[in-house]
């Protein structure tokens, strides 16, 4: 069976990364007989530019047909003057809520080869494997209504609405209750139910899930907590779930941890397993068309989608493993090397991940 896959490259070194991500479906295919058909389309900026809208409906057209889809990244500064509707965000958080992808896999693991580059102590961090799993189509992103008005005396105010539907954090719980259950069988649900009536209903509707998961425990935090203990003792961890903003915030800290926000892939998943793979980097403006960027993190998203969307597990872990085979050969691209270090360019680390492939083949 041929699995379509659309590849949106996007902005800055969307498309850098991504061409390296394409090397590594291409050796599946002439090495492990994988069949997939890539397809092209624009979103974020390059589509404004292009098409004149940051989610334009021929992109459209094809997400809806694809098995999956692989994105680089979208944004920069020249298109964050444009109207709020224009910009490249709006293309990203358009596919989302356009394909129903409510479950965001945001892993943050440690290679023990990079435990060094992390920020907090190697005791700290070793060993270090979350899963945060976001809500990704609700809550305050998406919430009705909001702008900015002017209130009567004339000063200006903007407001956004923070709602949740006990529907959205029951599936979203499911979510992470399943991935729990298939990890270390701990989850902790984050909220600040202290404050917050959503949140509340949150906390109720993740205890009520818990009876029909009984190899789970489940823990709840308050999330300003849960950003303490993040760095505090990170591995204390399993699986962590959340709402779309409190999600934002904590899977960025969590990245970080592992030292390098250029290695961590995503998921972002519909009710059907189709889903939205991406690095959980940004564009990266700075660096963009100077080879530096690191390839890393979206052919670990590739490996993600082979195992979440394409029912290719073996696959996976092989990509997973070649990626490991190359960091501990020593190389690295320029956010991960030492002062002493010599930095690979883009295309020589995924061409290295392509080589570690191959010889898995024989
Ligand atoms: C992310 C990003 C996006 C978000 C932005 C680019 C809209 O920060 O995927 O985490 O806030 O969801
Ligand atoms: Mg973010």
């Amino acid at each position: 069976m041929t699995h379509r896959v659309l590849i949106l490259p996007g902005d800055h070194i969307g498309p850098e990364i991504v061409a390296e991500a394409v090397k590594v479906f291409h050796c599946l295919g002439s090495e492990f007989g994988l069949s997939v058909e890539l397809e092209y389309a624009n979103l974020g900026g390059c589509a404004v530019d292009a098409e004149g809208s940051p989610l334009p409906a021929s992109t459209r057209d094809l997400a809806a047909q694809a098995d999956a889809i692989l994105l680089g990244a979208v944004g920069g500064p020249e298109w964050d003057s444009l109207p709020r509707e224009q910009r490249p965000e709006r293309g990203l958080l358009g596919i989302r809520a356009e394909l129903g992808l409510f479950a965001n896999l945001r892993p943050a693991i440690l290679f023990p080869e990079l435990a060094a580059a992390s920020s907090l102590r190697t005791e700290v961090v070793s060993g270090l494997d979350i899963l945060i799993v976001r809500e990704l189509t609700g809550g305050i992103y998406f919430g009705q209504p909001r702008g900015i008005r002017e209130r009567p005396d004339g000063v200006r105010e903007g407001f956004n609405t923070l709602v949740y539907g006990a529907d959205e954090i029951e599936r979203i719980g499911r979510a992470a209750f399943e991935a729990a259950e298939r990890r270390g069988g701990a989850l902790c649900s984050v909220d600040k139910a202290n404050v917050l009536e959503s949140s509340e209903l949150w906390r109720e509707v993740m205890t009520g899930l818990q009876a029909d998961y009984p190899s789970v425990s489940l823990d709840h935090l308050y999330v300003d907590n849960a950003a303490m203990q993040l760095v505090r003792a990170p591995r204390q961890f399993d699986v962590m779930v959340t709402g779309n903003l409190f999600g934002d915030i904590l899977s960025d800290c969590a990245a970080m941890l592992t030292g390098s926000i250029g290695m961590l892939p995503s998921a972002s998943l519909d009710d059907r397993h189709r889903g939205l793979y991406e690095p959980v980097h940004g564009s990266a403006p700075d660096i963009a068309g100077q080879a530096r960027a690191n390839p890393l993190a979206t052919i670990l998203s590739v490996a993600m989608m082979l195992r979440h969307s394409l029912g290719e597990s073996d696959l996976a872990g092989r990509v997973e493993t070649a990626v490991g085979q190359v960091l501990a050969d020593g190389l690295r691209t320029a956010d991960l090397a030492g002062p002493t270090e010599r930095a690979v360019s883009t295309s020589e680390m995924g061409d290295a991940v392509v080589s570690a492939l191959k010889s898995q083949a024989g």
